[in-house]
């Protein structure tokens, strides 16, 4: 949601780099943003530290197929996200396309020789997660595709690895050793100097908030303009909908789940049973004020403020104008754990002696961080109070957390209903999330599961304050949006099959949302006449009179689909023992041997880090034969693409 403000001349990569005069291009495949935040961080870094003439491009803005034409003096930094089951985001297809090709012609006409990029260098960092099978597969394909077409690596390949939130390590871990190879490689000498501000920050007390050109939130210019998006897509470009029908499914002490109806109705997007819908959040009131306070701008909050950078090449981190409020409320991620390098780059700015030094103290010592900030999921604001003690930081640079922090991005859920059933509804079933500390007497709220939960209480007439103290202001950026949820759909792999192929699904907690939408849309063709085939689901939850999800439901489809519907339920802490659903899966051994034997597809979705693979071993189990293990019968059912997994 960055809007751009260079325009290119031209897109082809080596022109480009000639016509800018770049001795380096940050290349990002992004999906919801986050490869994108790495790529600028590293692209500030390189600029500022290294004085390497760079910027941040887009990977799906460019053409690359003059890349034969850049020469060794040139270095191309990929920051790559791996999706789903090991695929490309959708601005990198083509661009991996394009090297995996036997038969690329690159513009020079070398393409059917041996090493076409002989003379090209590349660093790469990739995003994935060491919790799916294929973990970083973008970042190594590109490497060895790159590699097979002669091209030389600069640095080792960086896996970052997003589980257990580990990311941010490896990134840091990987700059600081790729920078000194990039260097080496480069003849760039490290410079040391003061922090210089990318973009001027000008505030504009005559201009009043209220103007129709400053941006309040809206995700773009043509927002701005009142223009309705036609084909919602982005986060820059969403549809702003209305929920109908939200209610919560339970709600004790500790936890509740919501269910939302989202309208799409007039938004022109379909979405399939199985998608992703991507909601657009804000940050909450109490987030954006503890940080402007700290910051020392509360007073001008709605001052509003223009983005300029010096360097007229780089882009705008932000829309400009805008106001310091909407900046935190609508623009940035300031609810997340913080990272490690903007505390360190802040602590020179620090108000007191003090905390400059715990400050440096926590930028430097990896292990100190982690259990003082990253376990105890601070953010931002919460870090610098604590270490100031309430002192506000007003000397902190604008630019250097526009710099640094992350930009807001939407977060994605799996669609619990059917697109055959609620063309135009998109249901979402979402635990809200929140920890504890009760010693510490802190509390970490999901961003936005919560918000959320704030537009259910709103359409039903309870709105602040919030039960959880957590309130946002649902009047949007402007009143006409009022309510409204900014959300476009994501097209996802996890694909219902035909009625006649045999399904089992495994889906505990709010793994069952996918399954919902499948077992609804399987019902709803049953009662039209279509014949179905069996259709198996395995659902566990804590207790069978708390959060027993959708229980009402269930047996409304079985009415519809009678003998092909079969739910197992696992009960967890009903008895003295607990019992899951990979123990109901194999008291249903031989039910799930027929199954695949007669080809049914085999369905996981929840919790990645244990459920998923404690399912796997026992579908293994069961799958192994006297002649064959069941790993080995796994893996053929992916390569028959009758195995399916959506965890986090
Ligand atoms: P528990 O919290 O009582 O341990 C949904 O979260 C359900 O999944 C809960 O009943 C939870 O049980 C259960 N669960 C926890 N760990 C699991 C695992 N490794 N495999 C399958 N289910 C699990």
């Amino acid at each position: 949601n960055v809007e751009r403000e260079v325009q290119l001349s031209n897109n082809g990569i080596a022109d480009k780099m000639e016509e800018e005069n770049l001795s380096a291009l940050v290349l990002f495949g992004s999906q919801t943003g986050t490869a994108e935040d790495f790529a600028y961080r590293f692209s500030t870094e390189a600029k500022s530290k290294y004085k390497l003439a760079n910027t941040t491009e887009d990977l799906e803005n460019l053409d690359f197929t003059d890349l034969d034409k850049l020469d060794s003096s040139k270095l191309l930094v990929f920051f790559l996200a791996t999706y789903g089951e090991g695929e490309p985001t959708d601005n990198a297809e083509q661009f991996l396309e394009l090297i995996e090709s036997e038969d690329t012609i690159f513009s020079s006409g070398k393409g059917t020789e041996d090493r076409p990029l002989a003379n090209l260098r590349y660093v790469i960092f990739g995003l994935g997660n060491h919790t799916y099978e294929h973990y970083n597969a973008m970042a190594k394909r590109v490497d060895s595709a790159l590699n097979a077409l002669g091209a030389k690596s600069v640095a080792p390949v960086g896996l970052g690895d997003d589980a257990a939130g580990l990311l941010e390590e490896s990134y840091l871990q990987w700059k600081d050793e790729a920078f000194p190879e990039i260097a080496k490689a480069y003849q760039l000498e490290e410079v040391h100097e003061d922090y210089k501000p990318l973009y001027d920050v000008i505030e504009k007390p005559e201009i009043s908030n209220e103007s129709p050109t400053v941006f309040l939130g809206e995700p773009s210019r043509q927002q701005l303009k009142g223009m309705t998006s036609q084909a919602p897509n982005s986060p820059a470009n969403p549809f702003h909908s209305t929920p109908s029908h939200s209610r919560e499914l339970f709600n004790n002490d500790t936890r509740n789940c919501l269910h939302m109806e989202l309208d799409i109705t007039g938004s022109n997007m379909k979405y399939q049973t199985g998608d992703y819908v991507s909601i657009c959040p804000m940050n909450p009131s109490q987030a954006v004020d503890d940080l402007l306070d700290i910051l020392g701008l509360k007073d001008k909050r709605n001052m509003v403020v223009i983005v300029k950078p010096f360097n007229p090449m780089d882009k705008l981190p932000i829309l400009s104008p805008t106001t310091y409020d909407s900046v935190f409320r609508y623009y940035y991620e300031i609810c997340g754990i913080i990272s490690r390098q903007l505390i360190f780059l802040i602590a020179p700015f620090a108000p007191t002696e003090e905390a400059k030094k715990e400050l440096t103290k926590l930028g430097s010592d990896k292990d100190y961080f982690k259990t003082n900030v990253v376990d105890m999921h601070l953010n931002l604001a919460q870090v610098l109070r604590r270490v100031s003690s309430g002192v506000p930081y007003t000397k902190v640079p604008l630019s250097l957390l526009l710099e640094n922090l992350g930009h807001l991005k939407p977060r994605y859920y799996s669609i619990s209903s059917s697109s055959l059933a609620y063309p135009n509804k998109v249901h979402v079933t979402a635990v809200v999330d929140k920890k504890e500390w009760v010693d510490q007497n802190h509390i970490f709220y999901g961003l936005t599961t919560n918000y959320l939960l704030a537009h259910c209480r709103h359409q039903h007439g309870e709105p602040a304050p919030h039960p959880n103290g957590l309130q946002y202001s649902l009047e949007g950026p402007r009143k006409k949006l009022t309510g409204k949820i900014p959300l476009f759909i994501k097209r996802s792999t996890f694909r219902l099959a035909p009625p006649e192929v045999p399904i089992i699904m495994v889906g505990p907690g709010t793994g069952i949302a996918p399954f919902r939408g499948f077992v609804m849309e399987r019902a709803h063709l049953a009662a039209q006449g279509v014949q179905v085939a069996k259709t198996v689901l395995f659902y566990g939850c804590r207790r069978s009179d708390t959060d027993f999800l959708y229980k009402e439901e269930w047996d409304t489809y079985a009415k519809s689909l009678k003998d092909s519907f079969e739910l197992h339920t696992a009960f967890s802490r009903e008895g003295d023992q607990k019992v899951y659903v990979q123990h109901r899966l194999l008291q249903q051994s031989a039910l799930v041997n027929e199954l695949i034997n007669a080809g049914a597809c085999f369905y996981i979705c929840g919790d990645a880090e244990h459920m998923a693979k404690d399912v796997t071993n026992a579908l293994a189990t069961i799958l192994a034969t006297v002649k064959e293990d069941g790993a080995k019968r796994i893996k053929s059912l992916r390569d028959e693409n009758r195995f399916f997994e959506d965890t986090w």
